[in-house]
């Protein structure tokens, strides 16, 4: 387990992804219905960024053709769905989210 601090959960705002980096890892993370989920932020298919679009439906929407990714897994459940994106588990405490990059 490797928890790293991302940020204050008070700089999150539901249903508005946001990216934060961690050596060369891009990583984006949203906030759906008071939970926290952080995904991989490259989309599989042409690499354009996932947090510049909203998530629908407890799914992560690439807003370049539109493939979507189950937050919880990773699995792309619209698009080509043999790809997927990394996702790393989330913790709050003190008011503090960290992700484990394993
Ligand atoms: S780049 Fe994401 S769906 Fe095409």
């Amino acid at each position: 387990m490797r928890l790293e601090a991302v940020g204050k959960v008070d700089d999150f705002v539901e249903n508005e992804p946001k990216e934060v980096q961690i050596g060369a890892r891009r990583i984006a993370i949203y906030m759906v219905e008071g939970k926290f989920y952080a995904l991989k932020n490259i989309c599989p298919h042409q690499e354009v960024l996932l947090h510049h679009a909203p998530p629908q439906n407890g799914r992560a929407v690439c807003k370049g053709h539109g493939w979507e990714f189950d937050l919880k897994t990773g699995k792309c459940l619209r698009g080509q769905k043999d790809h997927k994106v990394a996702v790393y588990p989330t913790k709050v405490e003190d008011g503090i989210l960290y992700i484990d990059l394993g």
